[in-house]
């Protein structure tokens, strides 16, 4: 299941993220990708942005659907990516097991946060593969699309103007992506019956909870 988050920066925030990116140092993405990976990689990233890496984190927790959506455990550094014309990242899977000793995540959920406007590039969208065919995403600035890490999925070329994005990864409570989507519809469901008779809410909560207890790796 892919599921966006609307509006994870907006306005100065994003404004901020971006005014520090236009003075970062961008170096070749192959650096940090898997061995598998390399070779299908062409893209800058940047580095030495641990307290921007923070800041986006700060406000992907703030979201009110990033919660139920990832039921996050650990999550990676936020990276930073830059796609100039000619550069594409080819088809791939993300590693399973990322970081070192210290910061040693099984990346469940990926996500990139789109921080340039659609308009001011070509190309460049997020292509994921499903059993339902490929999905195309190219998000507003400040808008986030998280997907399960073990799927498939390229960045297309672009063509013009700079994709610039923020990317990462997230090890959930929860591994197994469809157990994840029943908890997300119920918790879902739950938000929009907040009217209904307590004692109904009361079973429905137990319910979300108790399998959240059967599911949950802490
Ligand atoms: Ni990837």
């Amino acid at each position: 299941m892919l599921i966006v988050l609307a509006g994870v920066l907006e306005g100065e925030d994003l404004a901020r993220v971006r005014a520090r990116l236009d003075e970062a140092v961008w170096k070749d993405g192959k650096a940090t990708a898997g061995p598998a990976a390399r070779a299908v990689k062409n893209n800058l990233q940047a580095g030495g942005l641990a307290d921007l890496g923070a800041f986006v984190m700060e406000a992907l927790r703030r979201h009110p659907l990033f919660e139920i959506a990832a039921r996050p455990r650990r999550a990676s550094p936020v990276m930073f990516s830059k796609y100039e014309p000619g550069m594409a990242y080819g088809p791939h899977t993300d590693d399973a097991v990322m970081g070192g000793a210290e910061g040693r995540l099984r990346a469940d959920l990926s996500y990139t946060l789109f921080l340039a406007d659609p308009e001011s590039y070509a190309g460049g969208a997020l292509a994921i593969e499903s059993a339902a065919g490929e999905q195309a995403i190219k998000l507003a600035a400040g808008d986030c699309v998280l997907y399960p890490s073990g799927t498939i999925h390229h960045v297309a070329p672009v063509t013009a103007g700079a994709r610039l994005a923020a990317v990462g990864w997230i090890q959930s409570v929860v591994r197994d992506a469809a157990k994840r989507e029943i908890l997300f519809d119920l918790s879902m469901t739950r938000a929009r019956l907040a009217s209904a008779p307590r004692e109904d809410l009361l079973r429905l909560d137990k319910s979300i909870s108790n399998l959240l207890r059967l599911w949950a790796e802490v």
